[in-house]
C-alpha cells in the first residue's frame, strides 16, 4: 500500500464552524495569541487561558466533522494514512481517521502545568469536564492546563511526523497558511519523488522550493477533486 501523510491546518475545519487564526476576523484578531497561546500569557492570567480553552472546548461539541474530514477518512480504504494536524480538536478522529499526530496538542486533554509534557500527567477529559475551573488539579498538585502547544514551546511530535512524512509516496497539504514552524518545516521531509499537494482557497507560500500540485479550493471540494485523481 503507498503511503500518503495529510498535513492539516485550520482551513481543514473552517468547513466546519471553526475560525481559521489568521485570516480576516480570525481567531487572533478577537483573541491577542501572546495572551493565550504563550506561557508568559498563562503566567500572567491563568484564568483567562482557561476561559478560552473551555470555550473552545464548548465549541467543539456543537461542531461535526465536514466532508473534507471524511474524505481523508476514506483514503485509508485505499492507502497507509498518517494524518498530521496542527488543529487541536478532534473532527479528524471523530471522522474515522485512525491515525493521527497532534503537532499542538488536543483540546481534549489537560496535562500538569509543572511537566505539560510527561505523560504520566496527560488525561482524556469526559464531555461533562470540558469546563476546567482555576484550583483543579493534575496528579503532582499542579494546576489543570490544557494539553496545547503554545508558542514557544517545543513541538514533541515533530521528530515521529518527520519521520512519516520521509517514507510518505505522497503529501496532502490541506487549509494551513505555513506561517507557523516547525510544522511548515514538515515539507522539506518529502522525498524528491514524493508528490506533493496543497488544497486551499488562497495562494500559500509553500517554503522549500518544491513542485506543488495545487488545487484553489476548500477542504471539501478539494478532497472531491483529489479524491478523483488519486
Ligand atoms: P491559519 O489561520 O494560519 O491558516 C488557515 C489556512 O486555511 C489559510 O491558508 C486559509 O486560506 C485556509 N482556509 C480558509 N478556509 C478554508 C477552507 N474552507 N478550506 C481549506 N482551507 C481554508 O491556520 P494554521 O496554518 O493552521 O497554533 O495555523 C497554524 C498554527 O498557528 C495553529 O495550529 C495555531 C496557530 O496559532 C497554536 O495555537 C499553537
Amino acid at each position: 500500500m503507498k503511503k500518503i501523510v495529510v498535513l492539516t491546518g485550520a482551513g481543514m475545519s473552517a468547513e466546519s464552524g471553526i475560525s481559521t487564526f489568521r485570516d480576516a476576523g480570525g481567531l487572533w484578531d478577537q483573541y491577542p495569541v501572546e495572551d493565550v497561546a504563550t506561557p508568559e500569557g498563562y503566567a500572567r492570567n491563568p484564568q483567562l487561558v482557561i476561559d478560552f480553552y473551555n470555550a473552545r472546548r464548548k465549541q467543539l461539541l456543537t461542531v461535526e466533522p465536514n466532508e473534507g474530514h471524511r474524505l481523508v477518512a476514506a483514503l485509508e480504504e485505499r492507502y497507509d494514512v498518517t494524518v498530521v494536524t496542527q488543529n487541536v480538536d478532534n473532527l479528524h478522529e471523530r471522522a474515522g481517521s485512525t491515525r493521527v499526530i497532534h503537532l499542538h496538542g488536543e483540546l481534549t486533554k489537560v496535562t500538569s502545568s509543572f511537566s505539560p509534557n510527561n505523560p504520566q500527567y496527560i488525561r482524556e477529559l469526559r464531555p461533562e469536564e470540558y469546563e476546567v475551573h482555576m484550583g483543579d488539579c493534575a496528579a503532582d498538585g499542579s494546576q489543570l492546563r490544557p494539553f496545547i502547544v503554545w508558542f514557544g514551546e517545543a513541538v514533541p511530535a515533530i521528530g515521529v511526523a518527520a519521520d512519516h512524512v520521509m517514507q510518505a509516496d505522497i503529501l496532502i497539504i490541506i487549509g494551513t497558511s505555513l506561517n507557523v514552524y516547525p510544522a511548515a518545516g514538515l515539507v522539506q521531509y518529502a522525498q524528491s519523488h514524493a508528490r506533493i499537494y496543497l488544497i486551499d482557497p488562497a495562494e500559500v507560500n509553500v517554503p522549500y522550493n518544491r513542485h506543488i500540485h495545487t488545487i484553489r479550493k476548500g477542504a471539501s471540494e478539494g478532497m472531491r477533486e483529489l479524491s478523483a485523481i488519486l
